[in-house]
């Protein structure tokens, strides 16, 4: 919904609201927070706030400010030193000052509403920006991008380019910034603190393929004291990019908030022809009066209905990688199916290794990756067979690719040198196994080359239905042989428009494709690749135990349909630590659940464990999937994690509780308060046991069977034990009426 007047329009959704008001002839943002009241109210307050800091050179609240702007400030004016947006003209001038050509409603998806800005240099009158803000009414969520178009004589250079850029004054003294950051096998750990007077707290990537690693490009933003789960006023947001970027939030020393966001040049202007348009990545926000499980719940919803290219349930998979690695041939996949079919699994996923050919065939990490042809050593029939056997037995058939990358040791790079990053006179700077290097994905041979190899293993395959598209190195080399001397600057952002243009042309030609993102586990959590991608692999960290807290980082802001977690084989691969398989699966059921073993190493104890794991996560897997996320104990502040989600009709409801090393006799632990169901509804609230063949077993709910009303199970909560140790429990709710 909009509603335009002269000076004011307001972008609204059922729970949320943007205004805009005239000033002289620029928009500035008058107000943002929950809908209540009239906007031209919120915008003649607005216009009675103090705002700005001349001290400071920015004094506006404009909707997207330009360095070198100027604008009066009582009887003075002066010129505008940040913005963000920042560009050398043509001509060498370093000013843009905005002045709003046209504001109007624009063309929106149903259930959406969508404002054009249109912005004019004052001087450079052919230079201009379009800003556009789309609201969705289902999740509460805005949509926020910027196209700068060059139509000066000559190219213009952008130094700064931001994609957001929220001024709010008057709205609190005290702002608290929300992000998750780490690292290969430990992603999302989740880090708040408070951004002192005067002072700004930036996040960022600079990886330029691995950038949701180190920081993750989303945030929750609290207005006055720290939100909790259920209470404050909290603006989410994340942007939609997966090169380099950075989010900056300043709190200033008049208690203004500056919140920017945008793709990060870090080696210099981007350089934009003449007669040329560049589209920033979008920035998506929502706004919530009661506390971040609010805001990640309507992200989540915007994730699933607005963002994901496949709506529906995910398959229960099996991916190769830890129960094979390099090291398999035609049977050990095959045994691998038989398994997954036993299992009850619905797809069979080959990781790295069926590719290369010679001396390049791949069976370590050394060589082989560009080359995407099968290797007929190892696997003499092809993925014509494999998918063949694997459709015989009733299972969907998926295949990993690394299209970003090669190894030096392939066909690609001996043939092409120069289609991979590097600086001409330095040495190349190689990843993983020493060999490998980031294709120049700004180069449209490059991306024709990768996109005609994958077609025809796609093709040949015939069937395939899920591809894992991984990339496992930074850009090292820093330098495109294509851009050419002028416009290195640019490689950072092209090389990721590059990689979204051969995704997306790959899903043109094959649209049933459901991808996988995987960048070294976590690194392309981000609403960039989700674009492309229905989920992302959470971590490389398989370790049931530290994905209670991996899981718990990225569903923040990622919904749990996207969250690939797989049960793996004890001890785990990667921290040696054992766990019970019921404990494994619990943690694992709570994202979109697979396994990465061989099924062929299982007892047969365990065997029937996790065939009634799967047999749970059917009936489980559309709340968990499609439903909403309530966070009930964190594992930052207990001895243990609790999940609740419930479906949209509040009729089915999970909850999970993990257990992290609970002392024993450490008192008991506060009954499960189960904000989310409805109040109104009893439930049948049962404890789901997988390790025990009788499903009435309920060693930690003692009221498992009882049919209980929503509001106690809110307000007194569920009592529930875990034994000392790695504990868990599972617990269903059915409404009776
Ligand atoms: C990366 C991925 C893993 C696996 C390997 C294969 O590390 O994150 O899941 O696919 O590559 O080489």
């Amino acid at each position: 919904m909009n509603t335009f007047s002269k000076n004011c329009i307001s972008i609204e959704t059922p729970n949320a609201m943007l205004v805009l008001a005239k000033r002289g002839d620029i928009w500035a943002y008058a107000h943002i927070g929950s809908r209540a009241g009239k906007p031209e109210d919120y915008a003649l307050l607005s216009a009675s706030r103090p705002c700005g800091d001349s001290a400071n050179g920015q004094a506006t609240a404009e909707t997207y400010p330009a360095f070198g702007s100027s604008r009066p400030n009582g009887r003075e004016s002066f010129a505008n030193r940040h913005g963000a947006i920042q560009v050398r003209h043509s001509d060498g001038d370093i000013a843009t000052d905005w002045r709003c050509a046209a504001a109007r409603e624009a063309a929106a998806p149903k259930g959406a509403s969508h404002v054009e800005i249109e912005l004019r240099d004052r001087k450079h009158k052919n230079f201009r920006a379009t800003q556009h803000f789309l609201a969705w009414d289902d999740c509460d969520v805005f949509e926020t991008w910027i196209d700068i178009a060059n139509g000066e004589k000559g190219p213009v250079a952008i130094t700064r380019m931001d994609s957001f850029c929220l001024h709010a004054t008057g709205l609190a003294e005290r702002f608290h910034i929300m992000s998750i950051a780490g690292n290969w096998g430990d992603e999302a750990n989740v880090s708040e603190s408070e951004i002192p007077r005067g002072q700004e707290t930036t996040i960022g990537a600079r990886s330029g393929v691995r950038d949701a690693w180190e920081n993750n490009p989303a945030l929750f933003l609290s207005f006055g004291d720290r939100a909790t789960e259920t209470t404050g006023r909290v603006l989410g947001g994340a942007l939609c990019w997966s090169g380099t970027w950075e989010i900056s939030a300043q709190h200033t020393y008049t208690h203004e908030l500056r919140l920017r966001a945008g793709a990060a040049n870090i080696s210099g202007p981007y350089v934009l022809d003449a007669g040329k348009t560049i589209t920033l990545p979008k920035f998506v926000f929502t706004w919530s009066d009661t506390g971040k499980g609010a805001a990640s719940r309507a992200l989540h919803r915007w994730a699933r209905s607005h963002l994901m290219p496949h709506p529906g349930l995910r398959d229960i998979l099996l991916n190769s990688w830890e129960g094979a690695y390099f090291d398999f041939d035609e049977k050990t996949l095959t045994d691998m199916m038989d398994g997954t079919k036993e299992l009850g699994g619905e797809q069979f996923v080959v990781d790295d290794g069926w590719f290369g050919r010679g001396k390049f065939a791949r069976d370590n990490d050394v060589v082989g990756l560009g080359d995407w042809v099968v290797n007929e050593k190892k696997l003499p029939r092809g993925m014509g067979f494999l998918a063949k056997e694997a459709n015989k037995r009733g299972l969907k058939f998926g295949l990993w690719f690394e299209p970003e990358m090669a190894n030096t040791e392939s066909e690609l790079i001996h043939g092409h040198p120069d289609w991979c990053l590097r600086v001409d006179g330095r040495n190349l700077r190689n990843g993983r196994g020493a060999t490998q290097v980031v294709l120049d994905m700004t180069n449209p041979d490059v991306r024709n080359a990768v996109f005609d190899m994958m077609d025809k293993v796609i093709r040949e395959t015939k069937n395939l239905a899920y591809i894992k598209w991984d990339a496992n190195c930074d850009i090292n080399n820093l330098g495109s042989p294509y851009l050419g001397p002028e416009k290195q600057g640019n490689l950072w952002f092209d090389y990721t428009q590059g990689v979204y243009s051969l995704f997306a042309r790959l899903r043109a030609a094959h649209p049933g494709i459901v991808f996988q993102a995987c960048s070294s586990g976590g690194a392309h959590a981000d609403f960039g690749f989700l674009t492309h991608a229905d989920e992302f692999w959470g971590s490389d960290n398989s370790c049931a135990q530290q994905r209670v807290f991996i899981q718990w980082g990225e569903g923040q802001f990622y919904p749990a349909s996207a969250i690939a977690a797989h049960v793996t084989a004890v001890p785990n691969h990667q921290t040696r630590r054992m766990a019970s398989l019921k404990y494994r699966f619990d943690v694992a059921m709570s994202g979109r659940l697979g396994f990465e073993l061989h099924p062929k190493n299982m007892t047969k104890e365990e065997i029937s464990i996790a065939k009634r794991g799967v047999e749970v996560y059917k009936r489980l897997r559309p709340v968990v999937q499609q439903g909403d996320l309530y966070r009930l104990a964190s594992p930052y502040e207990t001895d243990h994690a609790a999940l609740l989600f419930v479906s949209a009709d509040k009729r089915h409801a999970v909850a999970f509780v993990y257990g992290l090393g609970r002392r024993c006799n450490d008192g008991r632990p506060e009954p499960l308060r189960l904000a989310g169901l409805d109040p109104e509804r009893r439930y049948l609230v049962k404890e789901i046991d997988i390790s025990s063949e009788d499903q009435a077993a309920h060693p930690h709910v003692p009221v498992s069977g009882a049919k209980v009303g929503g509001a106690a199970l809110a307000g007194a909560g569920l009592v529930f034990n875990l034994c000392p140790g790695d504990d868990s429990a599972v617990i269903e709710f059915t409404a009776t009426r």
